[in-house]
């Protein structure tokens, strides 16, 4: 007998239930509703659960439109007596809602202060901090190699009645670390859907907001069905943001998700709301969308893995950029899979590469020039660069990076790549002499716990100096009779220049020198066509920026 097992292979969304240090775990419901559904702990869990499904089957659909299948996010489960049914009993596994309680009281959560929405509150990201605080304490240990993806709901929010404030409430999304979150408040909960059938009836209940009891977020929520649309939409546009979205000009990612009804209905009824008749059908251009820009982050996104996918597809790449005069050319293990252009942080517009391979793409000035408005040609052009392997790479000026050349002692122009590290000491320039007899014999390294200097010295005795000679030196002779020369280097870096191995024309690789676990990996060869002249950058103490230049 043959068992084939498909191990789960992403990262899940998981799912908290945020709590004061002394909650009763209630929230905010109408009496009515108190009595039919609850407002305890279960059934928060049940409809946090079933808005989870929802966001699931939404962003599935959505990528089956986009032509990528029905590829989306998974949770982490757990066996439970409970279903998405009301009409069966049938243990299955479930998405996990964690429930943790915080250090802050609930009166601490409900400051006035601290509500997102109060236009006079003082601190009022700090609700983020303190979802923070207690979700990176349970998910320890911290790793650096692992990203939990978290969707919190605080269930302490209140509506203020005297202020007019939902307090314990705030939507924010994002991380750059350990814990990658959304966060929302509880103050629509009573008008989510707790079981499968209760869905369109939720999406379709016109019942008033009673604002005496419960809050009408944004003024856009003066009924259960907007409400609703509101409170799981805009949960979902957080949760966009933990995924690393930003705002988009469309769909999920600004305010669309006012009718994310439409997604769940196929048609309308009238609308006492607006004294207009719905739509007879909801049609896909009606509906509420992931941008096309999310999608394409969702496809190439950990949590959003197949198991068909190749293994180490999303273990990322460092994609590095060489400017040719009139383009730059992104180098790429996996390959570009499409450029976004930025002025001003505004999108102008997108290129899509996928599902060509392109890992060496040219990316030409007169290329983007043409994709933006001319008025805006004059402007700082910044690029955002994505591969396929979860790679990403941002050009801040696109214009400079492509066109910057280095004038050689000869009056040659070189060009150079982008700069690792973020600088701040002196410039410096180690050349290899072009068009003369001089050849160049051995490379010299200076390091310690960082890259001081690079030294190249040729046959003649002459040598030309990179940095500083800080630290140990190390001798890596090449094979002139074979013709060896410099092809290029693989480098550490993070804020600084950890340390470098040398790269040769004859396929050898020198020890590394200086610090092997400092900052990540990033291969420095000049594009097909070019050879290396020399090296550039700046030096403090240490090499805290490098390139290399070539022609
Ligand atoms: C769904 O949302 C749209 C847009 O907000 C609205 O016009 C429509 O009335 C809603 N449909 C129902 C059935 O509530
Ligand atoms: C960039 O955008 C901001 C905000 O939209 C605006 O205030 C600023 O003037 C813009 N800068 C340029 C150089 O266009
Ligand atoms: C090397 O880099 C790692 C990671 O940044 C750091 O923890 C370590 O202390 C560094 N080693 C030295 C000798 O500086
Ligand atoms: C891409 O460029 C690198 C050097 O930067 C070269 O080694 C490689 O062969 C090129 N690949 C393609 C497909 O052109």
């Amino acid at each position: 007998m043959t068992i084939h097992m498909m191990p789960l292979a992403a990262p899940p969304l998981h799912l908290v239930i945020l709590l004061g240090s002394d909650s009763p775990a209630t929230f905010d419901c109408p009496a009515d509703k108190i009595k039919t559904q609850g407002n305890g702990l279960d059934t928060a869990t049940r409809k946090f659960r079933m808005a989870a499904y929802l966001w699931q089957a939404y962003t599935a659909e959505e990528m089956a439109k986009n032509k990528f299948g029905r590829r989306t996010f998974r949770f982490e489960e757990t066996w439970a007596a409970e279903s998405i049914s009301h009409r069966d009993k049938i243990p299955r596994m479930v998405p996990k809602v964690h429930v943790l309680r915080s250090e802050r009281t609930v009166a601490e959560i409900r400051d006035l202060d601290i509500a997102q929405q109060n236009p006079n509150g003082k601190r009022t990201g700090e609700l983020w901090d303190i979802a923070y605080q207690t979700v990176e304490k349970h998910f320890a240990p911290k790793t650096i190699y692992e990203k939990k993806y978290v969707a919190v709901l605080i269930l302490d929010s209140k509506w203020d009645t005297s202020s007019n404030v939902i307090t314990g409430h705030a939507a924010l999304g994002g991380g750059s670390g350990f814990i990658q979150m959304g966060i929302f408040g509880s103050h629509s909960l009573h008008t989510w859907p707790a079981f499968i059938e209760d869905v369109i009836p939720s999406f379709t209940d016109c019942t008033r907001i009673d604002t005496r009891i419960v809050a009408n977020d944004a003024g856009q929520s003066g009924s259960y069905w907007e409400a609703c649309c509101i409170g799981i939409g805009a949960f979902l546009h957080e949760v966009g943001h933990a995924f690393g979205c930003p705002h988009q000009p469309d769909g999920i990612m600004v305010r669309d998700y006012i009718k994310l009804n439409r997604s769940f209905v196929m048609r309308e009824s009238y609308s006492t709301r607006t004294k207009a008749p719905g739509l007879r059908l909801c049609m896909p251009q009606d509906e509420c969308h992931w941008h096309r820009l999310d999608i394409l982050r969702f496809r190439f996104h950990p949590c959003f893995k197949s198991t068909s996918d190749p293994p180490f597809l999303f273990e990322s790449d460092k994609p590095q950029v060489y400017g040719v005069g009139v383009a730059a050319i992104i180098v790429s293990s996996t390959g570009v899979a499409w450029v976004e252009i930025y002025i001003n942080e505004t999108l102008q517009n997108y290129y899509e590469v996928f599902p060509k391979v392109e890992r060496n793409l040219t990316i030409s000035v007169s290329e983007v020039l043409s994709k933006i408005h001319p008025a805006e040609k004059s402007k700082k052009i910044k690029l955002s660069i994505f591969t396929i392997g979860n790679g990403k790479v941002d050009i801040e000026d696109f214009m400079e990076t492509a066109q910057s050349s280095f004038k050689l002692p000869g009056g040659e122009k070189a060009y150079q790549g982008m700069k690792l590290g973020l600088g701040g000491g002196s410039r410096s320039e180690a050349i290899l002499p072009i068009g003369s007899n001089k050849v160049l014999n051995v490379i010299r390294a200076y390091s310690g716990s960082a890259l001081n200097g690079i030294e190249f010295i040729f046959d003649d005795g002459s040598s030309s100096l990179f940095g500083n000679r800080g630290g140990s030196c190390s001798e890596f002779p090449l094979d002139t009779r074979r013709g060896e020369t410099l092809l290029g280097f693989s480098v550490r870096s993070g804020f600084w220049v950890d340390g470098c191995d040398i790269l040769t024309t004859l396929g050898r690789r020198s020890p590394f020198f200086g610090n092997s676990s400092g900052g990540s990996l990033h291969t420095m060869i000049p594009p097909r066509g070019y050879r290396v002249v020399g090296v550039s950058g700046t030096v403090g103490q240490w090499v805290d920026s490098f390139t290399i230049l070539y022609v």
